[in-house]
């Protein structure tokens, strides 16, 4: 039984699990995808409550995300589902379909078409308000290099909070 909530009331909550991983999950209508994230922000941008993710452009879930309208994000609260959580951050959708190799169950999102990853507690559902490659350039020197030698730069997805419920 899920109850929605105001998405302040449960934030300290999903950025301490998001430390450890939550789901990043997509669809671009034909094809659904999820990969664990560890980096994201949520806070209030356009008057908008909003929860911004960063996926690189070397993700199966890019190509996804990049023609996509929406994404959700599930948090397993309790720590449970760190296979899961495991595979999700290795294996890439193109090679394997995660949702049946991990035994994930879905079901569908209340104010979206993609689905949410039902053994979690917490769920975010957004609308793709803003989407912007990183400009390595305009990066900090240390972060740039710590983070990107390879040049693999993330795209920013700033997500609408449409509805942020708990079990
Ligand atoms: C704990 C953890 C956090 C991660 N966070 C991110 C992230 O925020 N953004 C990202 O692009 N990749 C992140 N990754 C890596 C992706 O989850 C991983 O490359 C995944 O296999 C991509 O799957 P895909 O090719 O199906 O999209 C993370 C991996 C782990 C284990």
């Amino acid at each position: 039984m899920y109850k929605e909530t105001d998405f302040t009331k449960i934030s300290a909550e999903v950025l301490e699990q998001l430390q450890k991983g939550a789901f990043l999950t997509v669809s671009d209508g034909e094809r659904t995808n999820t990969m664990t994230i560890g980096w994201g922000s949520v806070g209030f941008v356009w008057k908008k409550p909003i929860f911004m993710v960063m996926v690189r452009y070397s993700r199966y879930t890019h190509e996804i995300i990049s023609k996509a309208k929406e994404f959700t994000v599930s948090v397993p609260l309790g720590g449970q589902l760190k296979d899961a959580l495991n595979v999700c951050g290795k294996k890439s959708g193109r090679d394997i379909d995660k949702f049946k190799e991990c035994s994930l169950k879905t079901e569908k999102g209340l104010a979206v078409d993609t689905p949410i990853i039902s053994d979690c507690d917490a769920h975010i559902e957004c609308r793709i308000v803003y989407r912007q490659g990183m400009d390595g350039n305009s990066l900090a020197g240390d972060i740039n290099k710590n983070c990107y030698s390879t040049k693999d730069y993330h795209v920013l997805y700033y997500g609408e909070i449409l509805k942020a419920y708990k079990k």
